[in-house]
């Protein structure tokens, strides 16, 4: 584990806030159901949730800025801090009952990223790293998977909502990975894709059309067990670039180039 003032602030404001997530797990009648836009679902849930996160980061970090998925962005007095929250990764499959969804929150300093919790409430497992320290799972050393050969190899994706990015573009990308890799997996959270990298159950995550707060903890935990962050073409880390539309690619120093070759080469075809 780490034991640092940080992670303790970060470990106990998600903790708390995944109470509520936990509460409201399959009463999805009761949580004021709305959609932002089509496909993309938001619930009393994530707002109650996100509430718990900013009310708790603000008074143990009062300086720090936040970008937050419901909220939008809170200016902090201290311009080297953020925090990049989401306080439910995964809400499609909350909404529809399954138990795959996690709440995520990064701190960035001066444009990079330097600690990361990601905590899914269901199967209670906490995902924690800092810059310099590791990173863990509950309270086991994470180290990104050894996995040499793309035919032995796990792959996540993540696909855009409804009407929404490359859809055409995806689907040939997909299919040149599922193509040459032992699996294809389109789980529904983009946190906990990337914390499986870290941990070596994914060997290779890949999505377009991301945003800070859905990787911004990913980041940190690949790093930190070992693992290669870029963006989806292979270039700078996703959050160094805060005006271009996101994209990210994490996986094992093996697999990550190999896999980042497939999808050029997806998309030249
Ligand atoms: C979504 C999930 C999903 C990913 C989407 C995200 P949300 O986040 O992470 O896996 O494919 O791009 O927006 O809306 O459930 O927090
Ligand atoms: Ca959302
Ligand atoms: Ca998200
Ligand atoms: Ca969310």
């Amino acid at each position: 584990m780490i034991n640092s003032p940080l992670m303790t602030v970060m470990v106990d404001a998600v903790r708390k806030a995944a109470r509520g997530l936990k509460r409201d797990f399959g009463e999805v009648e009761n949580l004021q159901v709305s959609r932002k836009g089509p496909g993309n679902f938001v619930s009393a849930a994530d707002r109650k949730a996100e509430d718990v996160l900013r009310e708790a980061l603000m008074k143990a970090r009062p300086g720090y800025g936040l970008v937050l998925e419901e909220n939008g962005v809170i200016e902090g007095t201290d311009k080297s801090h953020t925090w990049h929250i989401d306080p439910l990764d995964g809400t499609t499959n909350f909404l529809h009952g399954i138990p795959h969804f996690a709440i995520s929150v990064g701190l960035e300093r001066d444009g990079m990223i330097v600690a990361g919790v990601i905590y899914d409430p269901i199967k209670d497992e906490l995902f924690v790293a800092e810059r310099g320290k590791g990173a863990y799972l509950n309270n086991r050393r994470l180290r990104v998977s050894g996995r040499q050969e793309l035919a032995d190899a796990l792959v996540a994706y993540g696909s855009p909502y409804l009407g929404r990015g490359d859809q055409p573009r995806l689907l040939k990308e997909v299919a040149a990975v599922m193509q040459v890799t032992g699996g294809a997996r389109r789980f529904g959270s983009a946190a906990l894709d990337l914390a499986y990298v870290a941990c070596g159950r994914n060997d290779f995550y890949w999505e377009r059309d991301i945003q800070s707060w859905d990787i911004a903890a990913g980041i940190i935990l690949v790093r930190e067990a070992g693992g290669f962050v870029t963006n989806a073409d292979g270039g700078a880390e996703p959050l160094a670039a805060k005006t271009a539309a996101k994209s990210v690619a994490a996986g094992n120093e093996a697999l990550h180039g190999e896999l980042i070759a497939i999808l050029r080469k997806a998309n030249a075809a």
